[in-house]
């Protein structure tokens, strides 16, 4: 299971996206108390930002609400219509919508089981969840101010076509909030992708630094989440999945063979 994770993108698109939908199913059967609803790996500011106020029952989750936060900060929300593709346990979209009020919040993922879960759990008005597929979002052309993706596109079907897709669906001078790890050899190609597409880049940055950081910080939290809830047999995958110190996730970001980039980006 472990090099299942490791080698996941390397694995045809007809065993990616069931095993999406397996994994997910595993997650709603392990965490019966709903504590997990973000799936990424987190942000930290090594910069000495003053701290992201948060509401004392978000703190538990600080890390990875950071990671979202960097990624929205510099882009208009308050009233705007946005998409997220590919929001997981909906933690993001939720805090979003929440702290940044958007007119409308769109969260959309291709597992229907966490699509059930998100809209049973989190209820915030303006915020929906739906099941869709990034290649083939189901909304027509130039219908959202902001669209948001945060570590799902790496193993996309086809990225390329994905980004098409989010040009689309942005209305002119839009934005695309897009951060997820790239192998270092691999950013090159993805950031001209995002250019033929169309988008003019706003802020581009390697943000593997702060993410080593906010794994180190939370590293206590997601490794006694694991060995509480997860069976033995699948604990290593999880620490894995979820980048605990130690593993080969966590050593490539650490040494530099994956970067972690955050991109703000405009359709022009
Ligand atoms: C690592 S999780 C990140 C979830 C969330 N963005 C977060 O930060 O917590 C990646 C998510 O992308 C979704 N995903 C993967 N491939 C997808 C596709 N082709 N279309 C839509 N969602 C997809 C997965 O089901 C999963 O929920």
């Amino acid at each position: 299971m472990q090099r299942v994770i490791e080698k996941y993108c390397e694995m045809p698109v007809t065993i990616r996206r069931p095993m999406w939908k397996l994994w997910h199913n595993i997650i709603i059967w392990i965490d019966k108390n709903k504590d997990a609803v973000f799936m990424n790996y987190g942000y930290h500011s090594l910069n000495g930002d003053s701290k992201l106020g948060l509401e004392s029952h978000d703190e538990r989750d600080r890390y990875c609400i950071q990671l979202y936060d960097y990624v929205v900060k510099d882009v208009e929300i308050e009233g705007k219509e946005v998409l997220e593709v590919g929001s997981g346990r909906g933690g993001g979209a939720s805090y979003i919508a929440r702290y940044r009020k958007p007119n409308a919040y769109t969260a959309m993922d291709i597992s229907s089981g966490v699509i059930n879960f998100c809209n049973a759990y989190h209820k915030v008005e303006g915020l929906e969840f739906v099941v869709g597929v990034a290649e083939k979002p189901p909304f027509k052309d130039h219908n959202f101010d902001v669209v948001v993706n945060v570590e799902s596109a790496r193993c996309y079907k086809d990225i390329k076509h994905f980004f098409s897709q989010v040009y689309r669906v942005l209305k002119p001078n839009g934005h695309f909030c897009f951060a997820d790890m790239i192998k270092k050899d691999e950013f090159e190609g993805i950031r001209s992708d995002l250019v033929s597409a169309g988008f003019e880049v706003v802020k581009e940055q390697n943000i593997a630094d702060n993410v080593v950081e906010a794994l180190n910080l939370d590293h206590e939290r997601r490794e006694s989440a694991i060995s509480k809830k997860v069976p033995r047999f699948l604990r290593k995958s999880f620490l894995e999945f979820a980048g605990a110190k130690g593993t080969e996730r966590y050593e490539s970001f650490a040494n530099g063979k994956m970067e972690y980039w955050a991109f703000v980006l405009r359709k022009s």
